[in-house]
C-alpha cells in the first residue's frame, strides 16, 4: 500500500519489541519533517508512572485500558510517525482504528537480532528472554498479527535511518 505524503495521515509502526520503532520513528519524522509520537510515552506521561510500573503494579489488563486510550488520542494526529508498543496491534479494534487513520508499517527483525538488541534488558515485563522456548513460541504468535499491517520492512539492519528510509520509499509514491 502506498499513500501521497500530502495526505498527512500517520504513519504506524508496529512489531515486536526491541524491532527499532522508536528509534526508526524518530529517525523517520525528522526526514520527513513530521511529528514524533510514541505509545508507551504517552501512557508514561499521562498515568505518571513507567510502562514497567503499571504492569507490575496494577497488571496488564490496566496497561492496555492505557494504549487504547493513547491509541485513540493520537490516532486523528496529521503529518507524525508514531511508534507503538508491541502489544498495541494485536487488538482487533486497534487495527480497525489504525486502519481508518492511516498506514501501518511492520518492523520485521529477526528474533536472533532483537535478542542482540535487548538482550538481559529491563523494563519490558513481557521480554522474557531466559525462557528461549517460550519467547520463540510468543514471538511466532504475535508475527502473525503484524502480518496484517499494510506494508512489512525488513528491520533487521542496525542503522535506524537505514530503516527509515526504507520505510519512506515502501510508503510513499
Ligand atoms: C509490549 C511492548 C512494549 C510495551 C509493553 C508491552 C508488548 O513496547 O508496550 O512492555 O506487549 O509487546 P515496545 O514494543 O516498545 O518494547
Amino acid at each position: 500500500m502506498q499513500v501521497d505524503p500530502a495526505d498527512g495521515r500517520p504513519i504506524f509502526l508496529v512489531g515486536f519489541m526491541g524491532t527499532g520503532k522508536s528509534e526508526v520513528g524518530k529517525a523517520l519524522a525528522s526526514r520527513l519533517a513530521w511529528a514524533f509520537a510514541d505509545t508507551d510515552r504517552w501512557v508514561e506521561d499521562r498515568a505518571g508512572r513507567t510502562v514497567e510500573e503499571i504492569f507490575v503494579e496494577s497488571g496488564e489488563g490496566l496497561f492496555r485500558r492505557w494504549e487504547s486510550r493513547a491509541l485513540a488520542a493520537l490516532s486523528p494526529s496529521t503529518r507524525t510517525v508514531i511508534a507503538t508498543g508491541g502489544g498495541l496491534f494485536t487488538a482487533r479494534a486497534h487495527r480497525e482504528t489504525i486502519r481508518t487513520s492511516g498506514v501501518s508499517v511492520w518492523l520485521d527483525a529477526s528474533l536472533e537480532r532483537i535478542r542482540k538488541r535487548l538482550g538481559r534488558s529491563r523494563g519490558r515485563p513481557l521480554w522474557r528472554s531466559e525462557d528461549p522456548v517460550a519467547l520463540r513460541a510468543f514471538f511466532d504468535r504475535r508475527r502473525s498479527v503484524y502480518f496484517l499491517a499494510d506494508v512489512r520492512v525488513d528491520a533487521d539492519r542496525e542503522d535506524p535511518s537505514e530503516v527509515a528510509e526504507l520505510v519512506r520509499r515502501a510508503v510513499f509514491h
